[in-house]
């Protein structure tokens, strides 16, 4: 599989006639990380769900490619069968249906219906994913992400991503909740799918998660855009000096931080 490219063009979003993106420039590469940092409210997760296609998210203006395709005329399933992932910030919890099934069945909606991924060959690859992620083989027969603790539904998110294989990953806050131990772990799992084919966009607030997996680009988001871009030394300087700086750069004051600008 040849590298993919995500290219999100001028992406305008509004939720319940509210403007929140207002107008997002990324393109991101096979083989890339990139980082997207920035304070809260600033549409960080908004740019995640709407390029995934929650129905709550209304495109007013822009493009998204995925090699070209179209994403936004794509059904949901769809995009994750062209190959997009996304870790959400606050993942779902699905009674009913086990973590084990769950990774089975969204596996095999990626292959050709005959092609399914032989049960043998899916456990062993799940329990070597989870020996990595160093998460308990119970966890398996549990309902999704039912009961899971805030820092078991973030590395299984990254279990998902190591399984599936997407060509694209937009992982939002996939530090949060994590305890020091577990940070290095899920670094350390999304570290393993670095390859010259596999493109990543990881939303967090800290360098922490960076000092692990080092970004090849930075994105600073304000008011509904990508303001600055750089490469790992800008989070450095966020980390060090906060977004002041950057408010003064651009002539931001505090109470347009965010999309209500
Ligand atoms: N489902 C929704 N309904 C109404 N407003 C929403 C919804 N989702 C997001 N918003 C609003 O859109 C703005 C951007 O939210 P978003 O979640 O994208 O911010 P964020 O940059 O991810 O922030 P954080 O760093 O706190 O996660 C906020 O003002 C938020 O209240
Ligand atoms: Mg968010």
């Amino acid at each position: 599989m040849a590298a993919s490219t995500l290219e999100i063009k001028n992406l305008h979003v509004q939720i319940e006639g509210e403007e929140i993106l207002k107008g997002v420039n990324l393109t991101i590469r096979g083989g890339e990380f990139h980082a997207v940092m920035g304070p809260n409210g600033t549409g960080k997760s908004t740019l995640a769900s709407a390029i995934m296609g929650h129905p709550k998210f209304e495109i007013t203006e822009g493009e998204v490619f995925l090699d070209g395709e179209n994403v936004l005329e794509m059904e949901v399933d769809e995009r994750a069968q062209a190959g997009l992932f996304l870790a959400m910030q606050y993942p779902s919890e699905i009674s009913g249906v086990t973590n084990s099934d769950f990774l089975r069945s969204s596996i095999n909606a990626h292959r050709e219906e005959g092609d399914e991924i032989p049960l043998m060959k899916f456990i062993k690859e799940m329990d070597g994913a989870m020996d990595d992620l160093e998460i308990d083989k119970n966890m398996a027969q549990r309902y999704l992400n039912e009961g899971f603790s805030g820092g078991e539904k973030k590395r299984n998110e990254i279990l998902q991503l190591m399984m599936l294989k997407p060509a694209i990953a937009i992982l939002d806050e996939i530090d949060s909740g994590l305890d020091i131990d577990a940070l290095k772990v899920v670094a350390n799992g999304i570290n393993k799918m670095r390859n010259e084919e596999f493109g990543c966009l990881i939303i967090t607030h800290y360098q922490r998660l960076l000092d692990y997996i080092t970004p090849d680009h930075v994105h600073v988001m304000m008011q509904g855009r990508v303001v600055k871009s750089g490469g790992p030394e800008l989070a450095h300087r966020l980390e060090a000096e906060g977004y002041d700086w950057i408010k003064e750069e651009l002539g931001i004051d505090d109470e347009t931080v965010g999309q209500k600008a």
